[in-house]
Parts: C-alpha cells; structure tokens; sequence
C-alpha cells in the first residue's frame, strides 16, 4: 500500500499488464489533485463514466452498506472538472444522475456538453405522488470540444422498440371528459442493423436481480459497456471516481480495457476490490 497526499492508493497484486488499476479512497472531493493522480494513472484515461451523488439529501442502505448523498451539487461538478486536464485529449466523459445534477452539469463542466442517453426503468411505484414520476436517469455526456471524442458507431447495441395500433382511451376529471390516444397492443422490433439505438433506453434492473453485489444504487453494467465499447479501444484507459461497488470497472475489464476507481467510503473500496478481482481472475481465464 503507498500513501500519496492525504489518499490512499492501493495498487492491485495483479501482473498481467491490461488488468493493472489502482482503488483509491480520498476524504473529500476538495482534496483530489489531478497532479497526483496523473503521476498515478501513468496514462491518460479515454473514458470517464460515473454515478456520482446526485444532490437527493437521502441516505441509501443495502447489504449492510451505506452513503449519504448531499443536496450541493458543486462539489461532485468540482471533483469531475479536476479530472479533465488529465483525460485524453479525444476522451468522452459521461455521467450518470437524474433530474437535479443534469442541468447543472450541462451548464458547469468545464468541457462541452454533447446530449444525453435517457435511461428509462420501470422499478417500483412512482415514489411520489405530488409530481410527476421520475422513472429514468440521464446519462449526460462531455468531450473536450464540440467534434472530439472517438465514437465507434458499429458498438451502439441495436436496441428495441415499441410500436403498434393506437387506440383512443377517454377518462373523466373534475366532470370534464378527455381523450387521448395510446398504443393499444405492443409489438417489439429492431432498428434496422444499421442504425444505431435511439437516444432512450428502456432497462429494468430489479433490486432482487441476482446480478448484483448489494451495493446502495448499483448499477447495472449493461449500462456502461456500449459507453465503453464506443468511446474507447482496447487497453485504454477507463475511470470512475465514484465507483461505488466498481460496476464501471467490471465494464471494462470484460471487454479487455484498464481500470481506475475511487470512493470515499471504505466499504465501497472492499466491495469493488473485491469484485473486480473476482472479474478480473474470470476475464483472464476465457
Ligand atoms: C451512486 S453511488 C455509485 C454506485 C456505483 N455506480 C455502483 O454501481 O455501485 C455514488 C458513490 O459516490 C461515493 N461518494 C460520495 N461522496 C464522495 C466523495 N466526496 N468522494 C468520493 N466518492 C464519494 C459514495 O460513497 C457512493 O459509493
């Protein structure tokens, strides 16, 4: 284990060359120096995907683990610009959030906004009952200028959509009567091969899926691997300062690119250590 600063990093006991990361825990985001973080990586990353604190002011529990998001904003869209100066010129940042981080990170990243993915999941009850449902996260995404970032369009997944005869359904409110019209019957197809998927993506991830490590809002990888597939190539360089259990990481290990993460919680770092290592050890083996 080696001290840099006031972080610690743990280099991973692993000797194949394409699997070498670095965990790193940090005591707060004000304290990241991407000067020690370069000396570090000893590459420039081409990806950065992550899930940071989206400013909800909850506290999520799951398996015994558990992370107080805060309700500013400012020091997760602090903690991703310190990371810009040492990403690769041509890289593409993307991170995963919902209604209350989108726009500002939109409006306060250093580098060029470039659209959104919507995430669209159908988990639960709405939540709330005062306003409308949030059933989806925004995948906002960032290169350096408004062309750059390598985009490889043949690693888009085709993705399904939903079609079929329209009927006309009529419901009464306050003693006034609306209509409107609404796919009566569904029939699922592909875009043609080859075009890419639509900007929505409609990916349910039950909290009881056996898939997951039982981390608080983990995420599912299918997720991340078009995002890895498609902005970088093999061996490049992938991070996530926020990793939670390291879903980013097992991302990219699958499909043969390096990995670095950090988390400020301990638990995080044991939960993604110990993952990725598992992966890592499967990778190797096919
Ligand atoms: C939404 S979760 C990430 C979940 C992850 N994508 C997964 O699939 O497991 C956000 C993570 O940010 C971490 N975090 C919160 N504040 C942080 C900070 N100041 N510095 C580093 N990590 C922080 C939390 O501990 C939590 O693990």
């Amino acid at each position: 284990m080696d001290r840099s600063g006031d972080g610690i990093l743990m280099d991973m006991p692993l000797s194949v060359s394409r699997e070498t990361w670095a965990l790193q825990q940090r005591p707060a985001l004000r304290d990241w120096n991407s000067d020690i973080l370069y000396g570090n990586l000893k590459m420039e990353p081409m990806l950065m995907f992550t899930d940071p604190p989206y400013g909800t002011g909850k506290r999520y529990t799951r398996g015994g683990n558990t992370y107080k998001d805060g309700i500013d904003t400012a020091p997760t869209i602090e903690a991703i610009n310190s990371w810009l100066p040492i990403m690769d010129p041509n890289g593409t940042v993307v991170v995963c959030c919902d209604y209350r981080l989108a726009p500002d990170l939109a409006t306060q990243l250093d580098w060029c906004y470039r659209g959104e993915i919507i995430w669209e999941f159908h988990l639960g009850n709405p939540g709330r009952k005062n306003w409308w449902p949030a059933k989806h996260n925004n995948l906002v995404m960032f290169t350096r200028t408004p062309t750059s970032g390598i985009f490889h369009i043949e690693a888009v997944p085709r993705t399904k959509r939903l079609s079929g005869p329209m009927t006309r359904k009529v419901v009464k409110t306050r003693g006034k009567e609306y209509s409107y019209d609404y796919p009566k019957q569904y029939k699922v197809y592909d875009y043609p091969a080859d075009k890419p998927s639509g900007s929505v993506w409609d990916y349910t991830y039950s909290s009881s899926d056996g898939r997951r490590v039982g981390y608080p809002t983990e995420k599912p990888v299918e997720i991340i691997t078009p995002f890895v597939m498609a902005h970088t190539n093999p061996g490049d360089l992938v991070v996530d300062p926020f990793m939670g259990s390291g879903t980013t990481g097992v991302a990219a290990i699958q499909v043969d690119r390096k990995f670095y993460g950090s988390d400020i919680s301990a638990d995080a770092v044991r939960v993604a250590t110990e993952r990725l290592e598992a992966v890592s050890a499967e990778t190797r083996k096919q």
